[in-house]
């Protein structure tokens, strides 16, 4: 092999092991820069004899045209390869399945809730709520529950260290008497003053936990008062409102009497459904009454002149039973398996 087809193989080689452009470009001057081993090879010519030099510069020509093709080889291979690395790593593979969006949905006790709330609404209720840090005065006294009554012994109390007279409200009925002062105290005209109607969804908090009893639970109370609001009233409205609650207008309620401190005659509130699972068994589901004289005083009414209704129902009893569910304490627990179900 003669000296300028060697030349020709090694550049072929050198451009072959360039791995990019700037190192077949650095390759490239080697053998075609200013002082390539071609260019060399060209600069020579002229110290021949003519008849020897045409023939040489032919023959550099020739060396020179196949390290120029094999340069443009190697450019076109490397343009190529960069090129499919390119579309390797933009690559989508369009049968993946999709992300999909998380998407949240309402706490089942939150929906019912704003269930209660919409129903009692569409009879002209407001929706109403208190502290859940609630002094004494207001969750006991002010409900005809004095100090040493034994019906405070019913609602196992947390109280604030410290405080014996400020505790975890144990029911949703202290906002009774706070919305009373508060009606009486925004429209102090007695003739033009309008009903008071409230519904009072809320949290509320006992010293107790089973399958059925959580330290933290929920209520939504329930008060009406009026010049002529009577018990016929109150069964009215709560039998109404649970054939709409539970969509089933056959749904059997009755009113079993009680008693309660802050109502007189006071009752407790079953329902009985008239298919499925739970179908003929009565489940209790509220307490109620008609307002007591001595609250309608706390509260700053005149009891000659006006009478109330009050209930206070369990919501999470109304969820449980509405969508079959029989732990309390799944509704706490926040696990998503079981919340998802409810989006
Ligand atoms: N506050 C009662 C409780 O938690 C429930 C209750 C009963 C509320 C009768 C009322 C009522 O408004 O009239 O046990």
């Amino acid at each position: 092999m003669n000296h300028l087809d060697q030349l020709v193989q090694q550049a072929t080689a050198e451009f072959a092991a360039a791995a990019d452009g700037a190192q077949l470009e650095q390759a490239k001057a080697r053998y075609l820069g200013k002082s390539g081993s071609l260019t060399e090879q060209l600069k020579a010519l002229g110290k021949l004899a003519a008849e020897e030099r045409r023939e040489a510069g032919a023959a550099i020509n020739r060396a020179k045209g196949a390290i120029e093709s094999s340069l443009e080889a190697r450019r076109q291979a490397l343009r190529e390869a960069a090129l499919l690395e390119q579309l390797a790593a933009e690559a989508l593979d369009v049968t993946l399945p999709g992300r999909g969006q998380g998407t949240g949905g309402l706490h089942p006790v939150s929906r019912t809730l704003e269930r209660i709330e919409g129903l009692f609404r569409s009879i002209g209720f407001v929706v109403a709520d208190g502290p859940e840090i609630e002094t004494d005065w207001h969750n006991f006294t002010a409900l005809n529950t004095p100090a040493n009554h034994p019906a405070r012994s019913m609602h196992d109390t947390f109280y604030l260290e410290g405080h014996d007279d400020v505790l975890l409200r144990t029911h949703t009925s202290p906002v009774q008497v706070r919305e009373m002062l508060a009606h009486v105290e925004r429209y102090k005209d007695l003739d033009t003053m309008p009903e008071l109607r409230i519904i009072v969804p809320g949290r509320v908090y006992r010293v107790d936990s089973d399958a059925t009893h959580s330290p933290m639970f929920h209520q939504a109370e329930g008060l009406w008062i009026g010049e002529n609001v009577s018990f016929a009233d109150l069964k009215g409205v709560i039998a109404d409102f649970l054939r709409k609650f539970f969509e089933s207008e056959d749904l059997q309620v009755r009113f079993r009497p009680s008693f309660f401190p802050f109502t007189e005659p006071s009752a407790e509130i079953d329902v009985a459904f008239m298919s499925g699972a739970l179908e003929g068994r009565w489940l209790e589901i509220a307490g109620c009454g008609m307002v007591h004289p001595n609250v309608l005083r706390f509260g700053g009414f005149d009891p000659e002149r006006y009478t109330g209704f009050a209930f206070g129902m369990g919501p999470d009893r109304l969820t449980m039973l509405r969508y079959g569910v029989n732990d309390l304490r799944l509704f706490f627990e926040g696990d998503l398996r079981f919340l998802s179900q409810f989006k």
